[in-house]
């Protein structure tokens, strides 16, 4: 079968690996509603094309905190690759510099945070989840010796919500292939074949909660850029902007954390419309097409990030499979731009999209 779009590579990717794989990868918390919102609710905005403007020369190129991307579309952290597909983490990161744009490390990878850096050709962010301060502190000082451009910190786990699917298959993840990260410190490594993963494996004595106040803490550690991911609301955003932060990832985690909230995409323009030009937007959950990267760029992302989708191009074709999704994004995103008559990213409005009059205008 020829892959002409994203479900096609899903289907293709379904038939490859073993169903309980599936279902870790494509599962979500609880009734999987949020999941499923963050895909329909793109189905409610719809563009407005503009016609007779030049645009036969476009340029669809970015920065990211200064590093230039060649189109706005990047690769979301996500830990299980290496349980997919032997290259794992390193493939991923190859197929995103193959096709001129960032992947995002996870913490939860089975290659080294050194390992990634020596084959990616794009720029890399490191993603964090933080547990205790002298783990932290380990991470984000070797993520800043090998190069890697921001911090991204995601902070919608206090707890991990029970994905149903993998209690029913009794599925179990190899802790050797999800804890890449702490090759020299393996006693800070924590991933264990556990269903439902938690932070009951710390004891309270080594687990440090992070709050906005500490915030400051994990600032002074490094001066690379700090992102926060998994925001969802107008008052988080606004307090990442006053406690420093340089970035948002607006994002539900595909819907793998609470069930039952907002899709991200209903969040994203009261989010972006507050914060103004105080923090770089990013966005992901529920990017299927390039016409939803387009519309969340006309809500004010200023770029977005895809989950699932690259372990679809991983299991079909490792390296080249994720560049297979990403020049397939690539190419329909430029097609929107062409159609609604712009040339470039900057020229792209809020008057390209049309935001349905039930969506929620204020979030709290
Ligand atoms: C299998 C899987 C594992 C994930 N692991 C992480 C992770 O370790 N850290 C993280 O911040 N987000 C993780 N995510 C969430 C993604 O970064 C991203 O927010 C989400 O997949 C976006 O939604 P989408 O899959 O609809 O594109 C994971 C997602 C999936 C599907």
């Amino acid at each position: 079968m020829d892959i002409v779009s994203l479900a096609d590579l899903k289907q293709a990717a379904k038939e490859k690996i073993p169903s309980d794989l599936w279902d870790f990868i494509e599962g979500a918390a609880f009734d999987e509603v949020t999941k499923q919102r963050n895909e329909e609710k793109f189905l409610d905005l719809t563009m407005n094309p503009n016609f007779l403007i030049d645009v036969g020369t476009r340029n669809l190129s970015t920065t990211v905190f200064g590093k230039k991307i060649d189109f706005p579309i990047m690769i979301a952290p996500a830990g299980g690759k290496r349980q997919l597909h032997p290259e794992g983490e390193i493939a991923a990161a190859k197929g995103a510099g193959m096709s001129g744009t960032l992947y995002a490390l996870p913490t939860a990878s089975g290659f080294s945070i050194e390992e990634v850096a020596e084959v990616a050709s794009g720029p890399l962010w490191f993603q964090l989840y933080h547990s205790n301060d002298e783990i932290t502190e380990f991470l984000v000082t070797k993520a800043k010796s090998a190069g890697y451009s921001a911090i991204c910190l995601t902070v919608d786990g206090p707890t991990s919500a029970p994905k149903e699917k993998d209690l029913r298959n009794n599925f179990r993840r190899k802790p050797e292939l999800y804890n890449g990260s702490f090759r020299e410190r393996p006693e800070f490594a924590r991933s264990t074949d556990i269903i439902v993963p938690d932070f009951s494996d710390f004891s309270p004595e080594e687990y440090q909660g992070l709050t906005w106040e500490r915030l400051d803490w994990l600032k002074s550690l490094t001066n690379l850029p700090l992102v926060i991911k998994g925001i969802r609301t107008v008052r988080d955003a606004l307090l990442c902007a006053e406690y420093g932060a340089d970035g948002i990832v607006v994002s539900n985690h595909g819907g793998r954390q609470i069930d039952r909230t907002l899709s991200s995409i209903e969040t994203l323009y009261p989010i972006t419309q507050a914060v103004g030009e105080n923090l770089e937007v990013y966005f992901d959950s529920g990017i299927r097409r390039g016409s939803d990267a387009f519309m969340a760029l006309a809500l004010g992302a200023r770029g977005v990030f895809v989950g699932r989708p690259a372990f679809w191009g991983m299991a079909y074709q490792g390296a080249e499979g994720v560049k297979l999704m990403l020049d397939i994004l690539k190419s329909e995103f430029d097609r929107c731009l062409a159609f609604c008559g712009y040339r470039n990213l900057s020229e792209i409005e809020i008057g390209s999209v049309n935001i349905p009059t039930h969506w929620p205008v204020n979030i709290p």
